[in-house]
């Protein structure tokens, strides 16, 4: 796996989410800092799941460990994605490492998932940011993860939203991530019959509604830039 330790930590804003090994293989744990939240990513799984929607399969909703813990809900259990988020991705394409080609043909992937989980599921992502796909470096295969702001919800809105975080990662707006853009709403309107142009609408409405988020968040954090 790629470069990941037992007990290693993933970057989480709110949770505790870490490495762990049952049976020699590789698992993540997360921890939640609010039931609510625990409550929404578990009835999200449920749903997914059965409608064959590509996502790690949950082991298991176990107790939490340690000495604080007691009455807290119940730990998600993942099997590991040994890949790049799409976030890593888009950082290594950008960067020109060698062992990230520009390849735009994981790009179609991801808008191919998107369009499978909003036309089966019938709900939005909610929080569509890139650290919350991986993709399989074994197969290519995408999965998606973080389901805590999953609800009902419009799919072009949604997928807008996604666009918005793709162009809008540190450094914004280079040629790269605008063709990485202008191929996943390609691809998302081949499979949707949603056009083009309405989803460069919407990815306008997600930019605008990312920045006055940025914005505030700035205000309340101080002067540090912050990647999503
Ligand atoms: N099953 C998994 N396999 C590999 N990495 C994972 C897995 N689940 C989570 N991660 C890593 O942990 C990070 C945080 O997990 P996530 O569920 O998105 O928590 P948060 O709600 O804090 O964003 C992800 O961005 C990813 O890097
Ligand atoms: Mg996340």
């Amino acid at each position: 796996m790629t470069a990941a330790t037992e007990g290693a930590r993933f970057a989480s804003r709110r949770h505790r989410v870490a490495l762990e090994r049952r049976d020699g293989a590789p698992v993540v744990r997360k921890t939640y800092a609010d039931a609510e939240a625990a409550r929404r990513e578990r009835s999200a799984y449920e749903r997914l799941v059965p409608l064959g929607i590509r996502v790690p399969v949950p082991l298991g909703w176990e107790t939490p460990t340690g000495d604080d813990r007691d009455g807290g809900p119940p730990d998600l259990v993942l099997p590991y994605v040994d890949g790049p988020t799409a976030l890593d991705l888009l950082e290594a394409q950008e960067a020109g490492a060698p062992d990230a080609p520009r390849d735009l043909s994981p790009w179609r992937a991801l808008a191919a998932w998107c369009a499978e989980f909003h036309q089966r599921s019938g709900l939005a992502l909610g929080d569509p940011n890139l650290r919350n796909f991986l993709r399989e470096t074994s197969t290519g295969r995408w999965f998606g993860i973080d389901f805590e702001d999953c609800a009902a919800g419009d799919a072009a809105d949604d997928f807008g939203a996604l666009l918005a975080f793709v162009v809008t990662y540190d450094p914004a707006r280079t040629p790269w991530k605008q063709a990485v853009a202008a191929a996943m709403r390609e691809a998302y309107a081949e499979r949707t019959g949603v056009s083009a142009e309405c989803l460069l609408a919407r990815q306008a409405d997600g930019e605008r509604a990312l920045a006055e988020r940025r914005r505030l968040r700035a205000a309340q954090d101080g002067p540090l830039p912050l990647a999503n």
